[in-house]
């Protein structure tokens, strides 16, 4: 009897060690945690913030591609920092076709000097990504989310890997989801990562919308609006049309308005790096190689894509020839009125970038989360953000002993 007792007893107690040693796993999926440099180098996380807001308070177009450098890292051998790494013969992911207009290595460089000064040999660049990433979204008024940290970064890169798992402009949505599938990404996480812009259009919405009490616009939105049309160039003919609305420009809204973009850090009559400096794929900058077949005989019929809006199409005709290799276009159709309406609004009006954008609207998944966002004015979209960028954060990462924390990010140690 006894005996029977004490088999009961230690059955409970290795029941009991296993779903402890199993939620112990839960929280510490992969090795990575919220905080991880808490004791080793409890400064780490405020250094590097302080980093990315000089960078960006220079240049706000910077954000952007600081952004996409970690989703370009993390789809390729995992987040382990190897999109950094450079080799003599130039076999490196860096110069493979779709990183070539990456941006900001530099600042990347820095705020690892940085944190190397503090505490040398502790962080990882791969982790300086991570942070790096949430802080510039931060810093472009986006959502923030708790980065998990403890990676190790790679000791290889080669240039043919990044060929072949970068999405590609071109890719219709199931080669996209496949590729989102095979990194643990399912079809949330696609649409939600490919409208990062929206967060700073959503939050400039909210602005404008402010401005217009201050400017005292006499009509919806007149005086924040009646600002931009005296800069000029923000909102198209075409659009001040089809709302039906005609402002006048008032003098005292520009000037009003011309202080206020001042504030921003932006130069309101320069639309192109206004536009470069969010994030994402109605924003920033995408170059006219990669949407002249959508512009010109999609078909071999002298015709252009059925998917994007005509009136797009022309405009983007009229800024992108054929033959044109080397303008960068900001990714939006440079209007007022869907500038102040996201990502999600321009792929459902048939104005994505690209034809991988313009693909959200062939699923219904990810169709109705673009409708639901646009209705909703991007309701659910900051949350999101956050959970689907933790969740990219642990691709492929090398924890423990794997890998190693290099010194300096373009080299292994
Ligand atoms: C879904 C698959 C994706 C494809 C096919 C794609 C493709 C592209 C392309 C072709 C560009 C323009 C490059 C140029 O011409 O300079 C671009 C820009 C950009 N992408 Fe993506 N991308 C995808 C997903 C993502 C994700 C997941 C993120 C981040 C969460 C992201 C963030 C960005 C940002 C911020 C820019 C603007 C960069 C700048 O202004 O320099 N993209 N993307």
């Amino acid at each position: 009897m006894a005996a029977l007792q004490m088999n009961i007893s230690c059955l409970i107690f290795l029941q009991v060690l296993l779903l402890l040693l199993s939620l112990f796993a839960q929280t510490n999926a992969q090795g990575l945690k919220v905080g991880f440099y808490d004791n080793t180098c409890p400064k780490a996380e405020g250094i590097v913030k302080k980093s990315v807001l000089d960078a960006i308070k220079k240049d706000r177009t910077i954000g952007a591609p600081l952004l996409r450098m970690f989703f370009h890292d993390c789809f390729v051998r995992g987040c382990e920092g190897s999109v950094l790494l450079e080799l003599k013969n130039k076999k490196d992911e860096k110069n493979a076709p779709p990183n070539l207009s990456l941006r900001g290595f530099e600042i990347i460089d820095n705020v690892k000097e940085a944190v190397e000064k503090e505490c040398p040999g502790v962080v990882s660049c791969s982790d300086v990504l991570a942070l790096v990433a949430r802080d510039a979204v931060v810093a472009l008024n986006g959502p923030s989310w708790g980065v998990e940290t403890g990676r190790r970064d790679g000791r290889v890169t080669n240039i043919n890997e990044a060929r072949a798992n970068l999405p590609s402009p071109f890719d219709n949505i199931t080669s996209l989801i496949t590729q989102f599938r095979s990194k643990g990404l399912d079809k949330k996480d696609l649409v939600v990562l490919s409208g990062p812009d929206s967060y700073v259009a959503r939050v400039w919405v909210t602005k404008l919308y402010a401005a217009e009490a201050t400017c005292g616009g006499n009509e919806e939105r007149g005086g924040a609006e009646a600002g931009l049309i005296g800069v000029n160039g923000l909102r198209s003919k075409a659009d001040r049309r089809r709302d039906g609305v005609k402002r006048k420009a008032q003098p005292h809204c520009t000037s009003w308005f011309l202080n206020w973009a001042s504030d921003q850090m932006w130069n309101p009559t320069d639309t192109g790096r206004h536009l470069g400096s969010r994030g994402g794929h109605t924003v920033g900058n995408g170059h006219c190689p990669l949407i002249t077949n959508r512009l010109y005989n999609f078909t071999g019929k002298g015709d252009s894509d059925p998917n994007l809006d005509t009136e797009y199409a022309a405009n983007l005709r009229g800024r992108c020839k054929p033959t044109d290799t080397t303008t960068a276009l900001e990714m939006d159709p440079g209007s007022f009125k869907t500038f102040d309406e996201s990502y999600f609004k321009l792929v459902s009006q048939r104005r994505g970038f690209f034809q991988s954008d313009a693909a959200l609207l062939d699923n219904q998944e990810t169709k109705s989360y673009v409708l639901k966002q646009t209705k909703s004015y991007g309701s659910t979209f900051f949350k999101d953000f956050g959970v689907s960028m933790v969740k990219m954060g642990r691709i492929g990462v090398l924890t423990g002993r794997a890998g190693e924390v290099r010194k300096k990010c373009r080299m292994v140690n």
